[in-house]
């Protein structure tokens, strides 16, 4: 039996129709539809395992195999996904609109295999390594190398080699967080979608975009630590929401979004 459509407020649909600027901020919720775990759902990486043990650089300078095991791991999961219906909306938003930012915390590289394009990884991409001692971006293959239980140093100098992306207590990539907060701040709509809106700076941005004048939604399971300050938290995943929001903008409107 076909489930009635869901319905969305008529501010939302405007204010979506009208934006020619929108940001847009993911976190792991958006990739769960894909099977790849979040962080603190229940059953969650940070329920599993302790980011003291993994995720910083104490404990990679400590045992730098196992975190590059277990980065390896979440690497191979992150290759066998596929990107859902939620990803795939958002290639299509970026396809209506004049000014599209996609500012994701996620490290699984999902976003721009579904074919999004102007997309800014605020902590980093699990597919990419460097050494710490010179900082030469390990060589193509060295992650597949690492699964079979290739030495981790790095082939130029010897150095220890870690994953290029952002680890506790860790400063963000300075261009992609500038570049982040401009969108955020020029927005007419930014979007909070699958993210608990604890991790900072990354959960500033939608705020920013609200402050600045945009409309804000959040589109989650549950409603997120910043819930509060949106506009609308839209409730359900993000690979059924996002793509019933798309259908209703071209319902409604016969026409693309930033006309
Ligand atoms: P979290 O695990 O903290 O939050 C995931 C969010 O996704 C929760 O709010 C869930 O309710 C929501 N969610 C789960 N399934 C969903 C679905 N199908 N559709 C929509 N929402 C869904 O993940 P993040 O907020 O991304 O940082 O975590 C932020 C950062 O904390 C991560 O980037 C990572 C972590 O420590 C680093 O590794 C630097």
């Amino acid at each position: 039996m076909d489930r009635p459509a869901r319905s969305f407020s008529q501010p939302l649909l405007d204010r979506l129709r009208r934006a020619r600027r929108i940001a847009v901020l993911t976190g792991a919720g958006i990739s769960a539809e894909s099977g790849i775990a979040t962080f603190r759902d229940p059953g969650g990486l940070w329920s599993r395992f302790r980011p003291e043990d993994l995720a910083n650089v104490d404990a990679f300078l400590r045992k730098p195999d196992l975190v590059q095991r277990w980065y390896a791991e979440r690497r191979r999961i992150a290759a066998e996904a596929e990107p859902n219906a939620g990803h795939r909306a958002l290639v299509d938003l970026e396809a209506m609109t004049d000014d599209f930012t996609l500012i994701t915390q996620n490290v699984d590289g999902l976003h721009r295999r579904a074919g999004s394009r102007n997309v800014l990884e605020l902590h980093g991409n699990i597919n990419r390594n460097y050494c710490i001692a010179c900082r030469a971006p390990a060589p193509e293959g060295f992650a597949d190398r690492l699964a079979e239980g290739a030495p981790a140093d790095c082939p130029s100098c010897g150095g220890f080699i870690r994953p290029d992306v952002v680890w506790f207590g860790e400063l963000l990539p300075a261009d992609a967080t500038e570049q982040a907060f401009a969108a955020a701040r020029r927005a007419d709509v930014v979007l909070s979608i699958g993210t608990s809106g604890v991790v900072f700076p990354a959960a500033q941005i939608p705020l920013t975009g609200r402050d600045h004048g945009a409309y804000a939604v959040e589109i989650n399971i549950e409603p997120s630590a910043i819930a509060g300050y949106m506009d609308e938290t839209l409730i359900g995943p993000a690979g059924t929401v996002l793509p019933e929001l798309l259908s209703a903008l071209r319902e409604q409107a016969g026409e693309p979004v930033g006309e």
